[in-house]
């Protein structure tokens, strides 16, 4: 599937809610799969990343059952009584689900193959067997298990002290999760703090961790007790229209209980920085374990930025929208040391650099840095995804600033995180031609 698209010439107005966080929905089911009890959730991710970790826990043996797409009721196992799977679990696009589920199977003893599509079999994942190896479970795959499928047989696990050269929740999150089932303490430290939702799930879900400036414990024989609540918006779908509120001029956009995470605002404090209007900022309650916000957003004249290695986690999935906002920016925008872009669903910094230099943007790739000098009047052209997700919603972003008409090809990625992406366009009345 394919767009086309043209310059936006009027204000976007409306109130959004967004599907559930992704980041939320996969915690959701795999918290609630091994707690004791039911667990019961309302706006999970729909999308293909969140099915297919449903999927694998399904094959794992736990009863879940849709009463719609969104809204979950999953009769957990405990930590102990997954079942081997009778044949290989495929977690397609999605790095979440394959990482944190080898954690959890390097727990259990039973073997088990992990696989999924020609980009998550190329993305690597030595950054989480190597400790899984070290903690005591056997894993194999090619270039040392550092590629999927990965073949793996789990069992009697020892704590260990992980110290992560790279900060990623998705390797922390792997490592305390078969945390839970070692012996003794395991604990992992990260250069700065990622995403924290594992540690607040485990938390919300009756688990007892140690946090200790950048390093974060655990201790084995633990239980998890079921739990029920509404997932909160995903504030990294969110950004593309945050961007649009930002750049098009004469619009109103409003946001509901949108995920207000402080390890995920990077992209707020940058567009605040970037002189981005944010109104009625109103911390709301808490939903679950997360903590949620009500804005809106005002278009104004931006300025440049620079965001330096440490920041990047707390941004890393909103670089590509960045990039696109840096093309309408006055002045030299500066994203130092972005290599984990390369290693995304596609290599991000090389999508964003060859995709928005067809539409006229002046952006270069020196080394991992990114540079973007604005303000530019980008121009249609034909662009492609690269069948990755962001990079196609911040290539639509961009094909709404720009003059003449915009194509961009190869739209299904857009279904692994954000399934109703055209229907929320079509709220704020954009117009686009699906072809
Ligand atoms: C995620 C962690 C991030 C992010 C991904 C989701 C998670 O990756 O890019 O989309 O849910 O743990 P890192 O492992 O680089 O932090």
């Amino acid at each position: 599937m394919d767009v086309k698209i043209k310059k936006t010439d009027h204000g976007l107005l409306g109130k959004l809610s967004f599907p559930g966080d992704k980041s939320l929905s996969h915690r959701a089911i795999i918290f609630g799969s091994l707690a004791e009890g039911e667990s019961h959730f309302t706006n999970v991710l729909a999308g293909e990343d969140c099915v297919c970790t449903r999927k694998a826990f399904e094959k794992l043996g736990v009863e879940i059952r849709a009463s719609s797409p969104t809204e979950l009721y999953i009769k957990g196992k405990g930590l102990h009584a997954l079942q081997a799977p009778r044949e290989d679990i495929d977690l397609g696009n999605s790095g979440t689900s394959i990482r944190l589920l080898m954690g959890i199977l390097a727990g259990n003893p039973f073997e088990a193959t992990l696989t999924g599509d020609l980009s998550l079999c190329s993305r690597p994942m030595r950054r989480v067997t190597d400790y899984l190896k070290q903690m005591g479970a056997t894993l194999e795959g090619r270039d040392d298990a550092n590629f999927a499928p990965i073949r793996m047989k789990g069992g009697k696990l020892r704590g260990i002290e992980a110290e992560l050269p790279i900060s990623s929740a998705q390797v922390k999150s792997a490592i305390l999760l078969a945390g839970l089932y070692a012996e003794g303490q395991t604990s992992v430290t990260e250069p700065v703090r990622s995403r924290d939702h594992t540690e607040r799930f485990l938390k919300y879900f009756g688990g007892s961790i140690e946090e200790n400036g950048l390093t974060v414990s655990i201790k084995g024989g633990q239980k998890l007790k079921a739990k029920s609540f509404e997932i909160a918006g995903d504030i990294s779908s969110a950004a593309f229209f945050m961007a649009m509120a930002a750049l098009v001029k004469g619009s109103a956009i409003s946001f509901k209980e949108v995920l207000w995470n402080p390890t995920r605002l990077g992209i707020v404090e940058v567009m605040k920085r970037m002189g981005a209007h944010f109104d009625e900022l109103k911390l709301s309650d808490t939903k679950g374990p997360e903590v949620i916000s009500d804005f809106s957003i005002q278009p104004r004249p931006l300025n440049a930025f620079e965001i330096k290695r440490e920041e990047l986690p707390s941004l890393i999935d909103e670089v590509p929208i960045l990039t696109v906002l840096a093309t309408q920016a006055k002045g030299k925008s500066i994203i130092y040391e972005a290599d984990e872009l390369r290693v995304k669903e596609t290599d991000r910094i090389h999508s964003m650099v060859s995709q928005l230099s067809k539409m006229g943007a002046r952006i270069e790739a020196k080394g991992n840095t990114i540079v973007v000098e604005g303000p530019t009047a980008l121009h249609g052209a034909k662009v492609d995804s690269l069948k990755d997700h962001r990079t196609a919603m911040s290539l639509i972003v961009a094909g709404m600033m720009a003059d003449g008409e915009t194509m961009v090809r190869d739209l299904e990625c857009i279904n692994t995180s954000f399934p109703n992406f055209f229907e929320l366009l079509k709220k704020v009345k954009v117009g686009y031609e699906l072809c």
